[in-house]
């Protein structure tokens, strides 16, 4: 390989880790990369169905808690999970994720915002306060995927 292309090829891989810090594996193939951003999605998802079961039925505070930590820490990585190139393949994320990226961002650090909020008044053991913030966490999530994720 000539050395400029293997310095281009050095270049990009140096890039791509540093887009994805929390994953720790660098140069993962795209196709690797949207598998994990959705299986951190669907986590995301069951996490939702576990934090209503617990508030509907009046149950452990400290479960909703534990679930929205998690939630908060995911969200901020999520950006990072869509990186360029990574429209192509297995994936049901709008173009606008890139074209649109400042908005997608926003979106993004917003969910997390309201998942550390979820979880400081959950830690509270305010059941309905819990309740309240669990609902706006919801419309943060159908905020973003009104927008960037196709159906
Ligand atoms: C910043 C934008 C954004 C936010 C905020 C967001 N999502 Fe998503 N979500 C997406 C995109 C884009 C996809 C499609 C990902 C793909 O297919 O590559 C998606 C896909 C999903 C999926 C499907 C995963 C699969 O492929 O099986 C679930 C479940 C999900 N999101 C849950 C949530 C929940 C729950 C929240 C809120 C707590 C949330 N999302 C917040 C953008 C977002």
């Amino acid at each position: 390989m000539p050395l400029s292309r293997l310095s281009l090829c050095l270049a990009a891989g140096l890039t791509f880790t540093a887009l994805l810090p929390s994953l720790g594996t660098p140069a993962l193939a795209q196709a690797d990369v949207i598998a994990e951003r959705r299986a951190g999605l669907k986590r995301m998802g069951e996490h939702s169905r576990a934090i209503k079961e617990i508030l509907d039925n009046k149950g452990d505070l400290a479960g909703v808690a534990a679930s929205a930590r998690d939630m908060e820490g995911f969200f901020r990585t999520l950006p990072a999970r869509f990186p360029p190139g990574s429209d192509k393949g297995d994936t049901k994320a709008l173009p606008a994720v890139w074209s649109e990226r400042a908005t997608f961002e926003a979106n993004a650090a917003r969910t997390s915002e309201l998942a550390a909020r979820l979880a400081s008044t959950a830690a509270t053991g305010d059941g309905d306060a819990s309740a309240a913030a669990f609902r706006e966490l919801g419309q943060s999530c159908g905020t973003c995927h009104r927008s960037y994720r196709a159906r």
